[in-house]
């Protein structure tokens, strides 16, 4: 007996292929197009030179010298590969000093270092959870949280965007489940820019007896006085239980790590499958990773921290300027957990706000959002364009980014450029959105 099905049929056939289609057809796709040269705020691709805004290297720390000499050194000493997973034979002491030098940034008791932040994530996630566990996620978290959470076999209860209410109505539900509870958000969410309000989620989760883990993916490197995150620039760094981190944006590597007490690690650590059964990092992933890490913790780390939220906030009020739909200045909570010296934060008449280095342009509709991107492309800025299913329907967006190494002219050029694109655009394809979301 044969099947007569092949599983192979759906590659052939399938919801994304028309649309893919179609978008190849008028060359449109914003995806998979080719670097020619390193993540700086100007890079080569495909024959021309493009202001980069849409790279999570935030600290521009990819071509800093100290960083190359860090994965230098670090190849030279332990070559190409470990060709092991760190149980058996992959775990140097570059691993060791990083996890120390983790725990100390994140001010946690340990730290252990995966070979990429998605497995990070699975690690916890899939580790610590079980079938008769519930796990509480926001609807924009990674999708590395939520693929953790679906290996786990735990209850999956996800609560709309930053919507307090519905996480706890969601945290009063999992009373009724019957197992553990875990809360898992993003600290500064990778599409929207926006972050969590971790104080109230902190206290919620205290009232209901959940576990907290914040990705700081985008947060660390980023955000605090220290540049150690959401959870310490909200000044809740000792109620959150767990932290994932990666690599891979401000610490212009690639890795991961989750963060935690000395008694969860140690488990993660003998359990994770994920990183007991992958091969560790290369040796210049990590050389680097440290490298970037002693440049954020030394007192260069501050002025990048600021350069690098100065820019976002030129960036968003420029695009606001010129008539694009970004999100406001997010306001945070005046409550004294804040904060309110970290880099980036400034006072205004209505209390503290922050720009995160993620700032979304609102498109709206996927096609439109494809054309202007293209457009921006063909004028000399890359951004990155998301569009449904990695945005809710009719929400696509193009989500610019900057680094601390942007200059003031390099970013004026590209809002010039956004400005010429977008009345050509118009004049061609109707309005584009120009409501700000509060
Ligand atoms: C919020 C978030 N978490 C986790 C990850 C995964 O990190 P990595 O690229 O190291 O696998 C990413 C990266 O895209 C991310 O944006």
């Amino acid at each position: 007996m044969r099947t007569s099905i092949d599983i192979f049929a759906k590659v052939r056939d399938h919801e994304r292929g028309p649309v893919l289609a179609a978008a190849r057809q008028a060359d449109v796709v914003p995806y998979f197009h080719l670097l020619t040269s390193p993540a700086l705020p100007v890079v080569q691709m495909e024959g021309a030179e493009r202001i980069m805004l849409g790279s999570n290297n935030y600290l521009g720390l990819t071509g800093d010298e100290r960083v190359l000499k860090g994965a230098e050194d670090a190849l030279h000493r332990f070559g190409t590969g470990l060709t092991g997973s760190r149980l058996l034979n992959g775990t140097i002491p570059l691993h060791l000093e990083l996890e120390q030098e983790l725990a100390r940034w994140m001010g946690t008791e340990e730290a252990l270092v995966f070979s990429t932040g998605h497995q990070a994530n699975l690690g916890a996630l899939a580790t610590l959870l079980g079938p008769g566990d519930t796990v509480i996620v926001d609807s924009g978290n990674h999708a590395s949280i939520l693929d953790g959470c679906v290996l786990s076999r735990a209850k999956l209860r996800p609560f709309r965007h930053n919507r307090l209410e519905k996480l706890e109505k969601m945290l009063e539900r999992a009373q009724g489940d019957g197992g553990g509870v875990l809360v898992a958000v993003d600290g500064v969410f990778s599409m929207e820019g926006d972050i969590a309000p971790l104080g109230d989620i902190c206290e919620l989760c205290e009232r209901y007896g959940a576990r907290l883990l914040v990705d700081e993916a985008h947060g660390a490197g980023v955000l605090g006085a220290c540049g150690a995150g959401t959870a310490e620039l909200l000044g809740v760094a000792d109620r959150v239980d767990l932290r994932v981190g990666t690599f891979s944006k401000s610490l212009a590597s690639c890795g991961g790590y989750v963060a935690g007490p000395h008694e969860v690690i140690d488990y993660l650590r003998i359990y994770a499958r994920s990183f007991l059964f992958t091969a560790s990092g290369v040796p210049a992933a990590l050389g680097a990773a440290l490298g970037a890490l002693r440049v954020v913790e030394s007192e260069q780390g501050r002025v990048l921290l600021v350069r690098v939220l100065d820019n976002a906030r030129r960036l968003r009020d420029g695009l606001q300027e010129r008539g694009f739909a970004v999100v406001a200045p997010q306001r945070l909570p005046e409550d004294g957990s804040v904060q309110a010296h970290a880099p980036g934060v400034h006072e205004d008449a209505g209390g503290h706000t922050i720009v995160t280095p993620i700032v979304p342009v609102l498109v709206g509709d996927d096609w439109k959002a494809a054309l202007l991107w293209r457009a921006l492309y063909d004028a000399g800025v890359f951004v990155n364009t998301a569009l449904h299913p990695a945005v809710p329907p009719g929400g696509a967006l193009l989500r610019t980014s900057v680094m601390a190494t942007h200059d003031d002219a390099t970013l004026d050029r590209a809002l010039e450029i956004f400005a010429r694109v977008k009345s050509a655009f118009e004049a061609e394809h109707g309005p584009l959105p120009a409501a700000i979301r509060a």
